[in-house]
């Protein structure tokens, strides 16, 4: 990890489903550029320990706080403690997801509801506690230019459908259109909400579509860079987006995918 120390310094921030994947990651590299970090986790409390740990170890600040994302009482008790422990919130990175897949016909109302539930109303509810927050506290010069930043951790499926996943597809496309009205509503108070759209990265989510080198090599003829993602490339992303080197940025989805959204299906073909 390469990042400068100051970069969010003074910074505090949460990071939903930070207990593994793309948002262990994240959590991972905003602390070693400054930040306070809160991680967030639904079950795995000893992963989530450990990570806190980890930066602690390396002299920086972290907390675990266990909540469903999903569920309102849990959101706006995690916002409860990090406020009380570490006084506010700058980032807010709605990372926390899940996958149900289940060919459409046979998918059950319940594996809709799971994946809507925290892939989105999740989403809804922790931007929705932050922005409340943000716009209490205004700007602090001194820590950022922007009065909080908000990331959604979406998904290439925010655009690609997705047969089999129909459930985890409208989740995705949902987060787009909520992440572009709200930017669209809080940026004239200096909040900036955006997206990253993260490809086919290594994480636990999908490990059966890379862990044999047959399905990585069926993975690869989808990614024009030939190279399945790194759960590094999409951190190192957030970084960015958190911090005032984005300050211009607002309302705007970063594909981190290898290209995968170019279609590649139609390099030799159409
Ligand atoms: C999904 C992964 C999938 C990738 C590319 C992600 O959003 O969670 O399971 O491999 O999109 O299709």
């Amino acid at each position: 990890m390469s990042y400068s120390p100051y970069l969010l310094k003074g910074q505090k921030a949460l990071i939903t489903g930070a207990s593994s994947g793309i948002g262990e990651a994240i959590a991972r590299y905003l602390a070693a550029s400054g930040a306070a970090v809160v991680i967030n986790y639904h079950s795995e409390a000893e992963e989530a320990q450990k990570i806190v740990d980890d930066i602690r170890n390396a002299k920086g600040e972290a907390i675990a706080i266990q909540a469903d994302v999903s569920k309102e009482n849990e959101v706006q008790a995690m916002f409860s403690q990090m406020l009380k422990e570490f006084g506010t919130i700058d980032i807010l990175v709605n990372n926390a997801g899940l996958q149900k897949d289940s060919p459409f016909v046979e998918m059950s109302l319940n594996q809709w509801n799971t994946v809507i539930g925290v892939n989105l109303t999740g989403q809804f509810l922790c931007a929705r506690e932050a922005g409340r927050k943000f716009l209490r506290r205004g700007v602090q010069p001194h820590i950022s230019s922007a009065a909080g930043k908000i990331i959604c951790i979406s998904s290439v499926h925010e655009v690609i459908p997705w047969a089999g996943h129909v459930n985890y597809a409208a989740s995705k496309g949902g987060i787009n259109m909520l992440m572009r009205s709200i930017a669209q509503e809080l940026a004239p108070h200096k909040i900036r909400v955006n997206s990253i759209a993260p490809g086919a990265i290594k994480t636990p989510i999908n490990k059966s579509a890379w862990d044999t080198p047959q399905a990585e090599a069926n993975l690869l003829t989808l990614i024009p860079s030939k190279r399945v993602g790194d759960v590094d490339d999409i951190a190192k992303a957030a970084v960015w987006l958190a911090s005032d080197d984005s300050d211009y940025v607002n309302g705007t989805t970063l594909f981190v995918d290898g290209g995968m959204t170019l279609y590649p299906g139609f390099t030799a073909n159409g």
